[in-house]
């Protein structure tokens, strides 16, 4: 009997059997004992709800702006590489999806499609940069974002080198020699995100780089890899015009704090001088409200929406944001919460 998909954990599980194990190894991996990935999720597990009653929630709405675009629920696709890994359309069908669902997408420098032609789908895109040795390629991919209608850069702050996917050496993971990174060209290595994070992405990268990239671009600056309310409040100073708090799925440092416990810390930093995103491990319409609870405006997603990819294409990536808003609105309606403006500190424990 083929498996009933109802939550984001039954995507997780059909993906992992649809897809080339060396690849879902890419998707599913941690670093080391994978200890950071799978403290993300269980943060959430830990923290309990606080429910209120008799509220009148005969209309929910999950409606909510991120930088004052209008989303339809509290959620974004984080970037992530590759996607073309996953299902021949890659990027273009995650688009897509993200139009239907009404939720921003961000893409990756390291994407199989080109920023161009994903923008041409005409939903809310935002570019997230790795910077390259080369300052040149990087000035080019900036301003290709720029041009392509893109509404905000992502600087990506938490790989200054790759973390220890040990993982990928036991699944053999050698890339994909077959796909590309249309967004950048020059350095080689065609379809091997390890590669390039390993010779291309610059480790030299410094709060003097995020004033560089500043002077560069018009766009608004989001630092993404936040785990400490210093870096959140340096990074204001730097001009950052929001955060997000992640420890990049638990791919990078193993052991480090799961994001949405850092969460507080940073939010209080920036004391509402901007808006704090969060992201790893957000699995169920709970993990949402917990998350917006403790400060957050939205969440990302990274894996799900490659499962759903993985397992239907565009339908599936649409399918992923359907029941997570679904789940969130029925987690408000028993948290007697009629908008997310009801949803404060007060809810979780
Ligand atoms: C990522 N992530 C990531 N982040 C980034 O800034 N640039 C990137 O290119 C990638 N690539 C990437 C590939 C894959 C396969 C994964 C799973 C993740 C990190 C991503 O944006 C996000 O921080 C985490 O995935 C969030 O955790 P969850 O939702 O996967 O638990
Ligand atoms: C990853 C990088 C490339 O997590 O962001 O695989």
């Amino acid at each position: 009997m083929p498996r009933q998909l109802l939550n984001l954990f039954d995507y997780e599980l059909e993906a992992a059997e649809r897809m080339e194990p060396a690849y879902h190894a890419y998707y599913a991996g941690g670093v080391a004992e994978n200890l950071a990935r799978d403290d993300s999720r269980a943060a959430f597990e830990r923290l309990r709800l606080r429910p209120r009653v008799l509220r009148d929630v005969s209309s929910v709405s999950t409606e909510c702006t991120v930088m004052g675009t209008r989303c339809d629920s509290p959620m974004m696709i984080a970037p992530a590489a590759m996607h073309k890994l996953a299902h021949p359309e890659g990027e273009m069908a995650t688009a897509r999806a993200a139009k239907r669902a009404g939720v921003i997408q961000i893409l990756s420098t390291m994407s199989n499609s080109a920023v161009e032609e994903v923008a041409a789908v005409g939903h809310p895109l935002w570019f997230q940069l790795y910077v390259f040795r080369d300052r040149a390629i990087s000035e080019d991919v900036v301003a290709r974002a720029e041009a392509a209608g893109c509404q905000a850069l992502v600087l990506t702050v938490d790989v200054p080198a790759l973390g220890l996917r040990e993982n990928l050496a036991r699944a053999g993971f050698e890339g994909a020699p077959h796909l590309d990174f249309p967004n950048f060209s020059g350095p080689g290595a065609g379809g091997d995100v390890v590669h390039h994070a390993a010779h291309t992405f610059d480790p030299g990268l410094s709060w003097k780089d995020v004033d560089w990239l500043a002077s560069k671009t018009r766009l608004p600056i989001w630092l993404k890899g936040i785990l400490r309310g210093d870096d959140a409040a340096i990074g204001l100073e730097h001009g950052a015009k929001g955060i997000m708090v992640s420890s990049h799925g638990g791919r990078q440092l193993d052991t480090a704090i799961a994001p949405v416990d850092a969460l507080p810390e940073v939010v209080e930093a920036v004391d509402g001088r901007c808006e704090v995103l969060v992201d790893g491990g957000v699995r169920r319409g709970t993990d949402v409200i917990k998350a917006l609870a403790r400060g957050a405006r939205a969440v990302m997603l990274g894996r799900p929406p490659l499962w759903g990819l993985a397992v239907d294409g565009e339908d599936g990536v649409a399918d992923v944001f359907e029941k997570l808003r679904f789940e969130l609105e029925n987690g408000m309606m028993q948290c007697g919460c009629r908008t997310l403006k009801d949803i404060g500190p007060d809810l979780v424990v």
